[in-house]
């Protein structure tokens, strides 16, 4: 089990603890603006790029639907032709340049992907990987990005993250659940965790979760070996792969039962709940990251028809956080 002390979502390196870090954004910011001002203040503040998940990596990508996903969601993409996908893997942390293993990122990948739909709109689906979150809202999001900017080695026991912890076991479920390392991007499962409503043609309505699983498996390596490989050995890895040909990956969605919490993320559905098979994922070539990811943005309420968001506070917090992020990090 890895210390509470040094870990908290890639957001507890006492090196990156600026002094001042738990300065809180003016009274009048929203929660998201207050939220981006903290993990700036974790961090520092790097120019041009995400106040979190500021590492990653764009592939272009395809989506083709499984025969009878439109049972589920009268969505676009699960019907038909496949789908052109903008994918960009990342790793949580505002640390442009730390390496994989960095603590700042808390072990904690991403996967962003832009559905470019028919019609020209698009739908966005963003995925982490791990299943479930360490709080179930922004306000404890906040309290736990500034327990964490207050807690460096010098300050006295508890802690200020000692403290949150001890109120919040979800948060210590969440931050000592192993997080092995990936042979690459490709061979990570990720999880959307939190919930979407999904309804079909008939206007049958059925919560759920995505979850996105590697082809042939999820496939790690050993700590001892992770510490050893190239810095970037994640989106390396995956780009040598697909010199092979693509990368696959299945799309499902986790359905809920009737009494199933959907508004709270750190609670996890069992995983004897139905999956739907939605499609397959397949990675097929590395794009100019450098080029392009300044402009890319994903939302988690960027959705197509047939896909509403729950009433997870998560969802319209992210939505505020990432607006204000991309208004920084594109800012002349
Ligand atoms: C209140 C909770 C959260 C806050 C404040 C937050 C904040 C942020 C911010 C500021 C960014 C950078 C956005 C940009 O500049 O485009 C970001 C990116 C990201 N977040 Fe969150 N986040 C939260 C919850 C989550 C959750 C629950 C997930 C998992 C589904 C998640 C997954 C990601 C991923 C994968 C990215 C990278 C997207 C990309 O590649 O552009 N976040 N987050």
């Amino acid at each position: 089990m890895r210390s509470l002390q040094c870990i908290a979502l890639g957001f507890a390196v006492s090196a990156l603890m600026t002094a001042g870090a738990t300065r809180a954004g003016a009274e009048d910011d929203s929660l998201g603006v207050r939220l981006v001002n903290q993990m700036n203040a974790l961090y520092g503040r790097h120019p041009g790029v995400r106040a979190n998940h500021a590492k990653g990596a764009v592939f272009e990508g395809t989506f083709t639907p499984a025969q009878g996903a439109d049972a589920l969601s009268s969505a676009a993409f699960l019907k038909g032709a496949p789908t052109p996908l903008v994918i960009r893997f990342s790793n949580a942390g505002g640390v442009p340049d730390a390496p994989d293993t960095d603590p700042s990122t808390d072990r904690i990948r991403g996967m962003a992907i832009k559905f470019k739909l028919p019609d020209g709109s698009e739908q966005d689906m963003i995925c982490i990987s791990a299943n479930g979150f360490p709080v179930a809202n922004g306000d404890d999001f906040l309290a736990l990005l500034q327990a964490v900017g207050a807690s460096g080695p010098d300050v006295p026991k508890p802690t200020p993250v000692e403290k949150f912890l001890a109120g919040h076991p979800a948060t210590v479920a969440f931050v000592t659940a192993p997080k092995p390392v990936a042979v690459s991007y490709g061979t990570q499962p990720y999880f959307g965790i939190n919930a979407f409503k999904f309804t079909n043609a008939q206007g049958t309505s059925k919560f759920g979760r995505y979850r996105i699983e590697p082809d042939g498996g999820p496939a790690f390596v050993s700590d001892e070996e992770a510490t050893h490989r190239s810095p970037n050995a994640l989106a390396d890895n995956l780009r040598a792969a697909l010199d092979k040909g693509p990368v696959k990956f299945h799309l499902r969605v986790q359905v809920a039962a009737a009494d199933d919490p959907t508004t709270d993320a750190t609670k996890v559905w069992p995983d004897s709940r139905p999956t739907v098979e939605l499609g397959e994922i397949a990675v097929t070539k590395a794009l100019d990251t450098k080029k392009i990811e300044n402009e890319l943005l994903f939302m988690p309420t960027n959705l197509t028809g047939g896909i509403d968001a729950s009433d997870d506070p998560l969802i319209n917090t992210r939505s505020e956080a990432y607006a204000e992020s991309f208004g920084r990090r594109t800012a002349k």
